[in-house]
């Protein structure tokens, strides 16, 4: 049996409203505005090999309002999820049975955020462009491309400029070009498109920007068409290329990027990055080798040592473009975030997903504790779930405009095993590992998934 079709890692294939649910504790007044989560969730058994990153998207939204609590689920229905409603069954191939003459054949799962920007409500995966859904019934309302301006695929992990409003992004591809880096302006239109040279073709997750630079990650994940059926997928781990730093300033381009090089690693995801003085500051969840996209590795997966992610600080210095990596904590973590309103700026806290040590057999990639840091303090406060009762990535809401930086809620999905069911959990930032501000009581379980967002209400 597949890792992923297992356990809180299975489908659940009902779309549903729920009004009303049931809370433990109180919701606060001052938090009104829905959260939005995508994750993979396959509507048709997969026809070969299946990878977590395949499954069809799902957006789970709650939306919490007057001290009350609702939800409601959808598939992203795109293209490819219509063609096999059609035939009713799996049409599209997994990226771990993808070779060069099948890289077209991408399904548009939107299964890996959701981001709103501009008043659109855009669910992400990073071989396609957007899809855009209704922000209240959660209707899909096909790709968007910008207006016809946006050639190429799009990352799921945009970053929203706090002040000016702009939307940086980027797109990768296994065929040149490359790399892309796009800005879009607050209004939502696309204003600038650049073509990136990097030194090799690479599965590019995220990036990181600060006020006045963008760093993009090259990492020794290669795409690579030879000998696939041998290596169980189109990715190549290739670490004597080691890992490179791309640091642009925002008011140039190609030309103007510094390359840096630093040991060879894999970064899903920075936490932040900013400036400080010359140098920029990029925090990461850093893997010593990354050894889950393959077929191999999903039929005997070990998500422990090198091949799980901590908590690293790069500091990459301005005059001689060296790059210090610190690591900043020994426990195995992901899905780092920040105040959304601290991007690019420098952030004293974080919070991650996080693995309790001798909790789990490492044989997926669950986690059971949330994680606060204080990067100041050099601290750490963990919420423990509990065995098998798996987390999802937390998100800091702010309690007001101009709150304080840990002054809020973190929020996040958990699976209760006991129960078979999801709650969707309100912390005080400022007390993690305390009583719960309100705890929500989902209809039925949420599988794990990927990235959220949360809107306030207008
Ligand atoms: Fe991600």
């Amino acid at each position: 049996m597949n890792t992923f079709l297992e356990g809180n890692f299975a489908p659940w294939r009902m779309e549903g409203v729920a009004d009303d649910l049931q809370v433990v504790g109180e919701i606060p007044r001052d938090l009104n505005g829905t959260y939005y989560r995508t994750g993979p969730n396959p509507a048709f058994e997969p026809a070969r090999n299946y990878h977590w990153f395949d499954g069809d998207g799902m957006i789970h939204a709650i939306t919490l309002g007057g001290g009350r609590a609702h939800y409601r689920n959808r598939y992203v229905r795109s293209r490819g999820l219509e063609e096999e409603r059609a035939a009713g069954r799996a049409l599209y191939p997994s990226l771990l049975d993808l070779d060069a003459t099948e890289v077209p054949a991408i399904k548009n799962t939107g299964n890996t955020n959701i981001v709103k920007h501009a008043g659109r409500l855009l669910a992400l995966m990073e071989a396609a462009l957007p899809t855009r859904m209704d922000c209240v019934t959660l209707d899909t309302l096909g790709e968007f491309d910008f207006d016809g301006k946006l050639v190429g695929a799009m990352t799921a992990h945009p970053k929203l400029d706090p002040e000016t409003g702009e939307l940086l992004f980027f797109g990768y591809s296994p065929v040149p070009p490359y790399l892309q880096y796009h800005v879009a302006d607050r209004d939502g239109r696309l204003v600038r498109s650049e073509v990136i040279d990097v030194a090799w073709p690479s599965m590019i997750h995220d990036f990181a920007v600060t006020r006045e630079h963008v760093v993009f990650i090259l990492c020794p994940l290669v795409f690579s068409f030879e000998n696939v059926r041998e290596r169980g997928g189109v990715f190549s781990w290739e670490p004597e290329r080691g890992t490179r730093l791309g640091v642009m300033p925002r008011t140039g381009g190609n030309a103007d990027v510094r390359w840096s090089e630093t040991d060879a690693c894999y970064v899903f995801h920075p936490m932040n990055a900013y400036e400080d003085g010359d140098a920029v500051v990029v925090d990461v969840a850093r893997y010593g080798r990354l050894d889950f996209m393959t077929v191999q590795a999903v039929e005997n997966p070990n998500y422990r040592d090198q091949n799980a992610a901590r908590m690293h600080r790069w500091r990459i210095d301005g005059r001689t473009g060296t790059v210090r990596s610190t690591p900043l904590d020994d426990v195995v973590v992901e899905f780092p975030r920040v105040d959304e309103r601290l991007v690019g700026r420098r952030h004293r806290f974080g919070y991650t997903v996080a693995r309790e040590p001798g909790v789990e057999d490492a044989k997926r990639p669950e986690w059971t504790a949330i994680r606060k840091y204080d990067l100041e303090r050099g601290t750490t406060e963990t919420r423990r779930l509990g065995p098998g009762n798996g987390v999802g990535e937390p998100l800091f809401v702010p309690r007001r405009e101009g709150a304080a930086e840990d002054d809020g809620w973190v929020v996040f999905l958990a699976y209760d095993a006991a129960r078979n069911a999801s709650d969707f959990y309100v912390l005080d930032a400022r007390d993690i590992a305390g009583e719960p501000v309100a705890r929500v009581v989902l209809p039925h379980r949420v599988p794990y998934g990927f990235h959220g967002n949360w809107a306030a209400a207008s």
